[in-house]
């Protein structure tokens, strides 16, 4: 089950996403991302894909934002907006879903566009089902 975040929240997580999304350094791809998280205590930390010469060291919007939001003392997030200016939404990758996963396993992901109708939402769970986590490190020996 993904938390329930009012609507006006999401509205301005989306909105925030979208903003971000004009700051992406993308020169290489030209795939422009933004991405906003709501923690637990409603603060919202933004952030853009950053993309580098040496094409793997590109750091994607949705741990940007996520970093930025840890880097000031979130430890808990409730929701992830990402935005793209394309004609599909877009998901997380597989890496991004990880890390999100160690700080709001539970987090509702918004995957939004320009067009209202193109938006689709997730439970985290749902994009990365049977998840690594830290409680999996407890059985170590
Ligand atoms: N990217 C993101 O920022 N988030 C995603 O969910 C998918 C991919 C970025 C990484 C890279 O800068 C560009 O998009 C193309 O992969």
């Amino acid at each position: 089950m993904a938390m329930m975040v009012a609507e006006p929240i999401l509205a301005e997580l989306k909105q925030r996403a979208r903003a971000a999304a004009q700051h992406a350094y993308a020169p290489y791809s030209g795939f422009r991302v933004g991405a906003a998280v709501l923690a637990a205590n409603g603060e919202i930390h933004a952030g853009a894909n950053v993309e580098n010469a040496s094409f793997g060291l590109a750091i994607c919007a949705e741990r940007n934002a996520l970093f930025q939001a840890v880097a000031r003392g979130v430890r808990r997030i409730d929701a992830v907006a990402v935005y793209t200016p394309t004609r599909h939404a877009t998901t997380p990758c597989g890496a991004c879903r990880q890390v999100l996963h160690e700080f709001g396993p539970e987090a509702l992901v918004v995957c939004c566009t320009d067009d209202t109708a193109a938006e689709r939402r997730y439970a985290l769970g749902e994009l990365l089902p049977g998840a690594f986590g830290r409680t999996d490190l407890e059985g170590r020996q």
